[in-house]
């Protein structure tokens, strides 16, 4: 029976050693050595067909005996390595560290901008409403007191899908929309995406813009440039010169474009001794296009002949270069997060 002693003898020893396995690798290299195919156990076991056939049974039995505690034993000092792991990590985890900061998005200068101007009008009591970039001739164009054969329907500057639909070439067929449903007195803003082909350093194909109307009995001129003046030194400052400048524009009669005084050079037309590159040294700059709402734009929405109102167009980008100083129009539309950054 000495191979029964044996076999116990192997418990004791892999108990002796259990406690110097002190990681899981080391622990995996014991058991096989003491379990795997030609480690100690299978070594004592391939005594047993030696011996007389009445010894074999219990020297087997205690074999599988012993094989079963052995497995128990390393199951033991396997969980208990990991349990020691796991401790181990959290005395080094320190809960009161600062996390990272995520990336904080920001909103896109076009979007502060028209969130500005509408706030600013919305403030004075006008509503926004917004119309379909795909338009029709006639909004765009017929309604707005453009004949067929006026130049703004060229083909150089409309994107046309069929001969009567076309991409929204301005905010201003809003106008016509409102009027259509609504009956005066109205004041509305429109803020959106306009469409026109072409494409080099201070046009893009897509653009945006701010239309604005208002329509009652008795809205003269002066509300016109009052509200304009209003509106300017809100977004450029209270010192800001207001310059209303005759124009023409098919829908309004009369017509002006609005200059500020350059927001560079203060409207001296000199920056850092030289010509101020952002008014060619003039001191104004054109902000927006206006006037008074012409008759026969009224006349095609069916408005009764007391009333009179004053509308006026401007484009977003040309506000926002202005009011950050940025030179390049395409900078709006490369998405350049080095450019975006900055408006966080
Ligand atoms: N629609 C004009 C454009 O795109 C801008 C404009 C000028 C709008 C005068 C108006 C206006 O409402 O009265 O150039």
């Amino acid at each position: 029976m000495d191979l029964v002693v044996t076999l116990e003898n192997l418990v004791e020893e892999l108990k002796e050693r259990l406690s110097k396995a002190d990681t899981p690798e080391a622990l995996e290299d014991l058991r096989v050595d003491v379990l795997g195919r030609k480690g100690r156990l299978a070594q004592i076991i391939s005594h047993l067909p030696a011996l007389p056939p009445e010894d074999r049974p219990v020297v087997g039995q205690a074999a599988n005996r012993v094989k079963e505690r052995c497995a128990a034993l390393f199951r033991e000092r396997h969980s208990a390595l990991l349990a020691a792991r796991e401790a181990d990590a959290l005395t080094r985890f320190d809960p009161t560290l600062p996390g990272r900061a995520p990336w904080r998005g920001s909103l896109h200068p076009v979007t502060l901008i028209t969130e500005e101007i509408c706030g600013i009008f919305t403030g004075m009591g006008f509503e926004v409403v917004s119309g379909p970039e795909v338009e029709n001739d006639y909004y765009n164009f017929e309604a707005l007191n453009m004949p067929p054969e006026h130049p703004a329907r060229d083909m150089q500057d409309t994107l046309y899908i069929t001969e009567k639909v076309l991409m929204r070439t301005h905010t201003s067929p809003v106008q016509v929309r409102t009027m259509a449903t609504r009956a005066a007195p109205l004041a509305v803003i429109v803020p959106g995406k306009v469409y026109r082909r072409d494409s080099d350093l201070t046009h893009t194909p897509m653009f945006h813009q701010i239309e604005g109307l208002m329509v009652d009995n008795g809205i003269t001129m002066a509300h016109l440039r009052g509200t304009l003046t209003a509106f300017v030194r809100a977004v450029f400052g209270f010192r800001t010169q207001v310059r209303f400048r005759p124009s023409f524009f098919p829908f309004t009669e009369p017509s002006a474009e609005v200059d500020i005084s350059c927001c560079l050079c203060g409207g001296k037309g000199r920056h850092k001794d030289e010509s101020c590159r952002v008014c060619k040294g003039t001191g104004w700059v054109e902000i927006l296009g206006c006037g008074m709402v012409d008759p026969a734009v009224f006349s095609a929405v069916n408005y009764p002949d007391r009333v009179s109102g004053f509308a006026f167009g401007l484009g977003v980008e040309r506000v926002a270069m202005l009011k950050y100083g940025i030179g390049d129009l395409r900078m709006f539309f490369e998405n350049d997060v080095r450019f975006l950054r900055q408006f966080a």
